[in-house]
């Protein structure tokens, strides 16, 4: 029997990288998906299976989070995992920061898993269940990465920690991740360069950068009944970087 047998989970960003391999991984374990993401050709690839049903979601918009959500509701009766994982990156520098690339970011990789807890939290404190596991980033931590990103991951933790302590008597668990740095298509440019990629991981005590599967089956653990007494954690996934 797998983690997830008879669960209904939601996945932001599912269409790519992490969301991804979470996908996969949720129904290998039993689960049914719904991959929801901006990436309408990805998301088509995604959802070939069965039990994955690709649903078109921009996290920056409050309709189209109500719309997501009381249509899985109609469809499925409820929803047992949140998994809030979209999200944008930039390497621009401080000096360099617009009002309009704070707001985009802070809009997407804050607002994103705010408004998703926002839509879904009603349906769980009446099913008195539910399981949310947050993406934020090793640079929430430490002094690493880009102004904007490591102030919208911020938020993130902050958030996870409020909506943990607000939601325990409901039966609903809210964890957050910290992923290091990650093979994805986010991280692509980053580590196409031999030098640089050579450069993290010699930085990284565990010697390797860390892959979409690493981060999905923490991820899993969270969002399972593995974890049933663990709500508000912070599981870092970076190899040891922040460790020094
Ligand atoms: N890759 C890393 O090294 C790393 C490290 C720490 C944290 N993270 C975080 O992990 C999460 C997943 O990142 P990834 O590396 O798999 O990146 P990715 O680019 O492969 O996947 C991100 C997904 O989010 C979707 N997305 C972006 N904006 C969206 C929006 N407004 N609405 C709906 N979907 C949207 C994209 O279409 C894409 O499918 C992100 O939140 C990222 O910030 C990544």
């Amino acid at each position: 029997m797998g983690k997830l047998e008879n669960k209904i989970a939601f996945i932001t960003g599912g269409a790519s990288g992490m969301g991804k391999r979470m996908t996969e991984l949720f129904v290998e374990e039993g689960g049914y998906v719904i991959a929801a993401d901006i990436n309408k050709a990805q998301l088509e690839i995604v959802s070939r299976h069965d039990c994955v049903e690709g649903k078109i979601l921009n996290v920056t918009s409050e309709a189209d989070w109500q719309k997501a959500v009381d249509e899985v509701i109609s469809d499925h009766g409820r929803i047992d995992i949140l998994i809030n994982n979209a999200g944008i990156s930039s390497e621009k520098p401080m000096h360099e920061i617009t009002i309009d690339d704070w707001d985009t970011m802070m809009r997407v990789n804050s607002f994103g898993p705010f408004a998703g807890m926002k839509h879904v939290l009603p349906h769980m404190v009446k099913q008195q269940y539910g399981s949310i596991v947050n993406i934020s980033s090793y640079t929430a931590l430490i002094g690493m990465g880009t102004n904007t990103y490591t102030a919208s991951k911020g938020a993130v933790r902050a958030i996870s920690k409020a909506a943990s302590a607000q939601y325990g008597k409901d039966g609903i668990r809210v964890n957050a991740v910290f992923p290091g740095i990650i093979k994805t298509p986010m991280t692509e440019k980053l580590t196409e360069s031999s030098e640089i990629l050579k450069r993290l991981i010699s930085a990284t005590p565990l010697q390797r950068l860390g892959t979409a599967d690493d981060v999905a089956r923490s991820v899993l653990f969270l969002a399972s009944d593995d974890a049933s007494y663990i709500t508000g954690a912070e599981l870092v996934i970076d190899g040891g970087f922040s460790a020094q």
